[in-house]
């Protein structure tokens, strides 16, 4: 549990805030959404962040662009033949394995899928609100069915409470002389290739 539990929530967060700093109107509208739910001095509990759907959208968003967990299903071996949808079989005793990394960059299913658009999330703006607990197979970064993620809610509450947090304190912009690179790479999880370096300016609130 505390194996996987680690590594996707801190790279999570690590990905949410490298987009957050490529796109400073994103984290304004976050940081005026969270002012505007605990005060620019109040505390964030995890309560609060089911008041705030953009804060929930951003982080859907940075799952949808960087699910930590891009191949579900490592290793799993069918025990029957499975007739498919599209009339494929997959004979018993195949391993096989989702690429969800796949289905979330798909254009067929998502309007300009390389774009970070949490608004695309906002039904308040047009967007769709999806469960990404395993209820939508289009985005189902945690899995889904009997071996879906039993951390799920713990890690999305988890990285909404440390993102919120980082974003009520700092202003967060790039380093000059060492851009970010949303390059990946996938070791146990999908990681950032160069680590995030970042300029936290530390805002006029506790
Ligand atoms: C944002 C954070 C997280 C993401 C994106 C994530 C994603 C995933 C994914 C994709 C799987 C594989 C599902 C499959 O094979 O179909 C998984 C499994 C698992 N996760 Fe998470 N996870 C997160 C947080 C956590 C946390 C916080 C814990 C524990 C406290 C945890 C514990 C586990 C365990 C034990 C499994 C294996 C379940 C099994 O094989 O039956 N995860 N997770």
């Amino acid at each position: 549990m505390i194996f996987r539990g680690t590594d996707t929530t801190a790279l999570l967060t690590e990905w949410a805030m490298a987009e957050l700093i490529l796109h400073p109107t994103v984290q304004s509208k976050l940081r005026a959404e969270i002012d505007s739910v605990v005060g620019s001095t109040g505390t964030i509990q995890d309560s609060h962040v089911a008041q705030m759907p953009y804060l929930q959208a951003v982080v859907k968003e940075t799952l949808r662009v960087h699910p930590p967990g891009p191949l579900l299903s490592w290793a799993r071996l069918s025990t029957d033949d499975i007739q498919l949808s599209n009339g494929m079989v997959v004979p018993a005793g195949t391993t096989a394995m989702v690429n969800m990394w796949a289905i979330t960059h798909d254009s067929s299913i998502w309007t300009n899928p390389d774009k970070f658009d949490p608004a695309r999330f906002m039904v308040s703006e047009g967007g769709v609100d999806i469960d990404v607990r395993g209820g939508d197979l289009k985005l189902a970064p945690f899995g889904a069915g009997r071996r879906v993620c039993p951390g799920k809610n713990l890690g999305l509450v988890t990285v909404s409470l440390w993102v919120a947090r980082l974003v009520k304190r700092f202003e967060w912009g790039p380093v000059e002389s060492d851009p970010i690179d949303l390059s990946e790479v996938l070791k146990l999880s999908l990681e950032m290739k160069k680590p995030l370096a970042a300029v936290a300016t530390a805002r006029n609130c506790v």
